[in-house]
């Protein structure tokens, strides 16, 4: 599908954002790993969470979906059982990954795989520390999917982590419920923490000091109920349509505002941008709010260091904010964007590009001059839902139209971003 945007002026209103795409997973997950029933509400029905779903459903699980509700029946951490075919993790990096570290502990074994994107996504960063505690997992393709993985027994470890990934440090933490021992993981740099949240609400015991994290053996998990919070990673695009679109006003309501996750917030305020946290409160251990945001005259930042985990996801986003803001911004210490659904350094440097600015790549990040004047083009998705949604948010502010070609990819993480733009 391709998708026509033209500019726009004041965007007013109050609007929900769909649930958080790494809390909506973990929810199945653990609802899966443990006994009894968990019952979401809020659940993100983008197409990676629903990939997670046809996983667990795969390994025996039976999970109901209804109208407002998904409700997980877990069989225990003993419950899983052999799939009978290859489980197919569409697009999700997160699914295959964090699924990885339960697999690798069960007494059957499985096959992974998933879409173009997925096999080009390293998968090493997850086969190292499962192998050293005791995971036997066989990649075709040298370190990327499709992933066998023979279920072994496993043990504790210690281990630093190399990259700040939540992703890597959550395979570890799942794996760990099964080992014998109690595992250590040294995070230099803070990744998000919603497995260590919703895993101790479940029943587990994962302490956090000062970035030295230990999960030790606790018998069984236990289903609970769960609110999960709007996406801040899907807030973001508002947010910054709301600070760039001349005398726009826009209230998100139920954001989740995990301080793990608020980077965005912060660097848009460093830019000198009316972003508000409203109505601050807490759900399932985590934080939530409501956001306010108005159009603002912005200045150009620096990002680098600690905020890049904290906002990796809202990076292609945020360079729509600096092509609007005074000065130059510059982005390093972000190599990571290379390894996401695309090599986001690359694909927004070139879409926006086409747009007639000039954003310039570097090895972790990018420099982007300031007050350019985008020009309406036909730019390309890259089946990348977080640019498909940044050049939209991009198009409001460029003169005439932009089409956007398999502009639909937003379905991964928010099926009705485009309802949503329009009803503003
Ligand atoms: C996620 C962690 C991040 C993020 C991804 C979701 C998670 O990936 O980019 O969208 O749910 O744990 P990394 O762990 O690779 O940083």
């Amino acid at each position: 599908m391709d998708k026509i945007i033209n500019s726009k002026t004041g965007l007013k209103g109050t609007i929900k954002i769909p649930g958080d795409k790494s809390i909506s997973h973990r929810a199945v997950m653990f609802g899966s790993l443990a006994k009894g029933d968990t019952e979401i509400t809020g659940f993100l029905r983008g197409d990676d969470c629903m990939s997670t779903i046809s996983c667990f459903k795969k390994l025996g699980i039976d999970i109901d979906v209804t109208d407002d509700k998904v409700i997980v029946h877990g069989k225990g951490l003993k419950g899983l059982s052999a799939p009978k075919e290859t489980l197919d993790v569409g697009n999700s990096g997160t699914t295959i990954r964090l699924i990885s570290g339960i697999l690798s502990a069960q007494n059957f074994d499985s096959v992974l795989n998933g879409d173009a994107s997925i096999q080009k996504r390293p998968m090493k960063r997850v086969i190292t520390p499962l192998s050293l505690m005791g995971a036997s997992i066989e990649s075709t393709n040298d370190g990327y999917a499709p992933l066998t993985i023979h279920g072994s027994r496993l043990k504790a470890i210690e281990y630093t982590m190399p990259v700040a990934s939540a992703q890597v440090k959550s395979a570890i933490l799942l794996a760990s419920l099964f080992a014998e021992g109690t595992t250590v993981i040294n995070e230099p740099v803070a990744s998000r923490d919603h497995t260590e949240i919703m895993l101790n609400y479940f029943g587990a015991d994962i302490k956090n000091n000062k970035g030295v994290i230990t999960s030790s053996p606790v018998d069984e998990l236990y289903g609970r109920n769960l609110e999960v919070p709007g996406d801040i990673s899907s807030a973001a695009f508002f947010m910054v349509a709301g600070l760039v679109v001349p005398d726009s006003h826009i209230i998100i309501e139920n954001v989740g505002i995990n301080p793990t996750r608020t980077g965005i917030i912060d660097a848009l305020q460093a830019m000198g941008g009316y972003v508000k946290v409203l109505n601050e409160r807490k759900s399932g251990g985590e934080l939530v709010g409501d956001i306010e945001v108005k159009t603002s005259h912005l200045k150009a930042t620096t990002l680098e260091g600690n905020i890049i985990p904290r906002m990796i996801d809202e990076i292609p986003v945020f360079a729509v904010a600096a092509l609007c803001a005074e000065g130059t911004t510059y982005v390093k210490d972000a190599s990571e964007l290379k390894v996401k659904e695309s090599n986001r350094i690359a694909t927004m440097s070139t879409e926006l590009g086409k747009m007639g600015v000039t954003i310039t790549e570097t090895d972790d990040g990018m420099i982007i001059e300031g007050n350019q004047k985008l020009k309406g083009s036909t730019v390309y998705s890259h089946l990348d839902h977080r640019v498909a949604m940044s050049c939209a948010i991009a198009a409001l502010i460029a003169e005439g139209n932009t089409a956007i070609t398999d502009a639909d990819c937003v379905g991964i993480s928010f099926p009705d971003f485009y309802d949503i733009l329009e009803n503003l």
